[in-house]
């Protein structure tokens, strides 16, 4: 299957203050060098924010990790788990068409599908609650047929019963997963024929749908206010979702990563940075009239290592800049940074070197 961005692209991207912090959890775990190993919790987390992966989405998370866009593009086309189109709003439906359920009535379901959501895979619904697609054996074949709709799985499924399900869905209600035609688990429909003595005293659901019913995630999506526990050598964030933090990440320019997060200023913004240099070369700072290796290294600390970055700042991040250069503040203003890396973009380091000698920018 040809697996391509979406025509239509949102702006930008941005991950929520709470998904952020998160974010930096995840890429804390590896070692110097190898932050590139948390991409597929970085992609799966701006679909969960998002719904689907936008491009602005793949390269901010490429940014983050300061990888190639192509290789975070070759992730996210590679796994189909990465939807790569919006996708409803209520829930995407993925029917599993591999052997057991094709047998067992997968068409019968996929035509449901067509009916009741779109004729065809990875398109919306007329009112843009559903999705659906086809997809290959989920490891629940003595299930069959079964669906996967949100994060659960519904399975022993007839027509009917994915229409109703879908009807209830629609409704706001969030079906109890697992076996829709009165199985436990996966036993015998006739009842259990051997280890009898451990069908007294379970539980309501079989395992995993007890575990769906007590978190009521079905078809929620994580928003970053789950209790991190996979990251516990961090210091507890704080991260409080308030409508104001909401709205702010709403209104936020998309930003490469935050390796100075604890950086704080009263003033201006802090600009876009990244966890380390791009193809893992900075480009050398002290090219520019004013920075030693002190303030470079500072920089660096503060995510900046190429010119390129230096030069998109305007007033609000030079500001942000000057507060954070503990020992150094105002120099950014003061040397004027952003004329000079501007001036190097422009006409070469050669032609710069020259023009620097008598502050010609
Ligand atoms: S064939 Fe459908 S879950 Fe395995």
């Amino acid at each position: 299957m040809l697996r391509r961005l979406h025509k239509d692209q949102p702006a930008s991207f941005a991950f929520t203050p709470a998904n952020y912090v998160w974010a930096q959890g995840q890429i804390s775990k590896y070692p110097a060098g190898r932050q590139a190993s948390a991409i597929i919790p970085l992609l799966w987390r701006a679909q969960e924010q998002e719904g689907w992966l936008s491009r602005p989405a793949i390269e901010h998370v490429a940014n983050m990790l300061g990888l190639a866009y192509i290789r975070a593009l070759e992730v996210a086309t590679f796994y189909f788990m990465f939807q790569l189109q919006p996708v409803g709003s209520v829930a995407h439906v993925q029917i599993c068409g591999t052997t057991s359920c094709m047998i067992c009535g997968a068409e019968d379901l996929i035509a449901v599908c067509k009916e009741l959501i779109s004729s065809s895979a990875h398109t919306l619904s007329a009112d843009g609650k559903f999705s659906w697609e086809e997809v290959e054996c989920m490891g629940a074949c003595a299930n069959a047929p079964m669906a996967q709709i949100g994060k659960d799985y519904y399975e022993d499924l007839t027509a009917a019963k994915l229409r109703d399900l879908i009807a209830r869905f629609s409704n706001g209600e969030v079906p109890v997963p697992g076996p829709q035609n009165g199985r436990y688990a996966a036993e015998p429909l006739s009842g259990l024929t051997s280890l009898k003595e451990f069908d007294s005293g379970r539980q309501q659901y079989n395992a995993s749908a007890q575990r769906a019913v007590d978190l009521h995630d079905t078809v929620k999506r994580i928003d970053g206010t789950e209790v991190p526990t996979t990251t516990p050598w961090l210091a507890k964030a704080n991260v409080k979702q308030s409508d104001d933090a909401k709205s702010a990440a709403a209104k936020a320019t998309p930003r490469a990563a935050n390796p100075a997060a604890d950086a704080q200023t009263a003033t201006g913004k802090q600009p876009a940075a990244l966890i380390a240099p791009r193809s893992g070369l900075a480009d050398d700072l002290q090219k520019i009239e004013g920075i030693g290796p002190a303030l470079e290294k500072l920089l660096n600390g503060l995510g900046v290592f190429h010119f390129d970055q230096m030069a998109s700042w305007g007033s609000d991040e030079i500001a942000w800049i000057d507060g954070n250069l503990k020992g150094f503040r105002g120099r950014a203003s003061r040397d004027k940074w952003v004329a000079q890396a501007k001036l190097i973009g422009e006409v070469g380091m050669e032609e710069f070197l020259i023009r620097a000698k008598t502050k010609n920018y």
